[in-house]
Order: structure tokens, then sequence, then C-alpha cells
């Protein structure tokens, strides 16, 4: 492990006694060992966040979401970033824009890590003060209303459904009244044959008794997509995507996956695209984004 420091004054935003400081990165006292994700970030952790081969194509992908982003945020904003991996909405905003402060909550310390060496090699991300938290997101040791704006980018997916609605208790607890929130990509529509697999997998995972498995991809209706933010000022549910043939099966072994993926699911669903109607394609809609004010 590296043994660069970043010096912050965004530890006043830390609950009082709640993490130890190791080399800039606060860890939370009773943080969750070590997660799949701390695997992930040692083989490829572009292609684990944004299932992207490199760098260049994580760029190109996340070029509409950074301008979203950039869209709903102001120059004075603290902005948390939950579940920020390595860093992906960073390394490409904060070039753009300076804000008063990065919160960055990650259970995977190597994730962290790599957040870290990174901003300390970038001057560019370095005009905006940085806090490393490595933290669950059900129990994340910041003070109330600590932040003016919160991102969530491909990670409640990946937990139990309990596990979320602790994590959105806390998300209302940190904002500020008026805040903003910007979750991407973490509600998988669950009336799509997609959302049928997936129901199936979780059953599976409960009779081995891991229901909460990290990683497993669980999938939502509106409805509970709705409950989930009941308390928001203002909720503004976007589907987003477009599927019709079940983008994989997971139950292929990885090869065979990969063959059905590139020869026939991503081709079929990027045509049907072209032809359905616009008026129809929140029909086939893949996911729920959501942007909601506190
Ligand atoms: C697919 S990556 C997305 C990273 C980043 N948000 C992005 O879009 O580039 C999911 C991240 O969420 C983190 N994560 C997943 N479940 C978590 C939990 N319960 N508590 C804290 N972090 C979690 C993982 O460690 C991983 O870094």
């Amino acid at each position: 492990m590296s043994n660069i420091m970043i010096e912050t004054d965004l530890n006043v935003l830390l609950e009082p006694n709640q993490t130890v400081d190791q080399g800039g990165i606060f860890i939370a006292k009773g943080i969750a060992e070590r997660t799949v994700w701390d695997a992930h970030a040692t083989v490829n952790a572009t292609h684990a966040v944004i299932s992207a081969p490199d760098e260049e194509a994580a760029r190109i992908k996340s070029v509409d979401q950074i301008a979203d982003i950039k869209r709903h945020l102001k120059a004075d904003d603290m902005l948390l970033d939950f579940g920020a991996g390595y860093g992906r909405v960073a390394q490409y905003l904060l070039p753009d824009m300076v804000l008063r402060g990065y919160v960055a909550v990650d259970s995977s310390h190597e994730m962290l890590s790599l957040f870290r060496e990174r901003y300390i090699r970038r001057d560019e991300e370095q005009r905006t003060p940085l806090l490393l938290l490595n933290a669950d997101i059900h129990t994340v040791p910041l003070k109330a209303a600590s932040v003016d704006a919160a991102v969530v980018c491909a990670v409640f997916l990946h937990n139990h459904k309990d596990v979320v609605q602790k994590s959105m208790q806390e998300i209302k607890r940190v904002l500020k009244p008026g805040g903003t929130l910007l979750v991407y990509s973490s509600y998988p529509r669950r009336a799509t044959v997609m959302g049928v697999q997936g129901m199936l997998y979780q059953a599976v995972l409960n009779l081995l008794g891991k229901p909460f498995k990290n990683g497993p991809v669980r999938y939502y209706s509106k409805k509970e997509v709705m409950a989930l933010h009941a308390g928001f000022a203002d909720l503004d549910i976007i589907p987003v995507g477009f599927g019709i043939v079940p983008k994989t099966l997971i139950f292929l072994p990885g090869p065979i996956e990969k063959i059905y993926r590139t020869c026939f699911s991503n081709p079929v669903n990027s045509f049907l695209e072209k032809i359905c109607p616009k008026s129809w394609k929140h029909l086939f809609a893949t996911w729920y984004d959501v942007v909601a004010t506190r």
C-alpha cells in the first residue's frame, strides 16, 4: 500500500470518534472486512465500475452522465459520492468544475487507494478538497446535513434491498434541506426478462443462506423506487435504456454468455431500438434513474 497522504480539512464533516485515519483514508469503525470489490479493484477497476475495457472507453461512456451531474451542481457545493469506487466521477468532473469539497464513501479500501493515488497525481482534481471515507453505505459516519448534493452511480443494484433502504435513510440524514440527489444505474427495472432472472437469482441466494451477498443485481418496480424516496420534496423517476431481448442470460457459462451478448442480444436490441416508435420506448426501459430534491 502507498504511503501518500491527503491533507484535508473536510474531516470536520465526520462524526467524532467513529473513524480512524489511515494515510488519508478515514476508516469507519465496524466496517465489513473486505468485499468482492477489493478483488475487482486489483484486477481491473475500470471494468468493474463501468464495464469498459480501458480508460478511454470509460471516459467516452461517462460523458453524458458527467454533463448531467454538472448541470445539477453549483461551485460551492459539498458533493457526496456514495459508493465512489476509484473515483471515476471525480476523475472526469473535477478537472471541469471546482467544488467546495468532494466526499467519497466506499466499503472497498482498494478502490479508495486507487482514488487517492490518482488524486495525488492530478493537480486539476486537487483544486477540490477530498475526503476519502471507507464505510458501508448503510452506516455512514458523516454529520447530519453535511452535504449539498449526493450522487449514487451503479451501487444500490449490487446490494440487498434492506441495505438500500437503510442507505437511503443515511442519504436523507446527511443531505441538507433543498439538497439534490442524483441516482444513476442503480435501479434496474423489474418488469423485464432480466428482472425475472434477477428474482430467481435472489431466490437461489436465499436458499443458500446468503441473501445479503454484495454483487448480484437486484431489480426494482417504479413503486419500490417511489417508496424508497418518500420524504423528498421533488422526485423525478426517469426510465432510461432500452432492452427487449435479455442483455445476458445469467446462468450461461462465461464464454458462451459473451457470445450470446456480442452476437445476439446487443445487436438485436440495437436494431429493435431503432425501429421502436419513440412514444413506446419507455415501455422497454432497462433502468430507472432518479433526480430528487430533499
Ligand atoms: C460498480 S462500482 C461503481 C463505482 C462508482 N460509483 C462509479 O460509478 O464509477 C460499485 C462500487 O460501490 C461500492 N459498494 C457496493 N456496495 C457497497 C456498500 N454496501 N457500501 C459501500 N460501498 C459499496 C463498491 O465497493 C464499488 O466500489
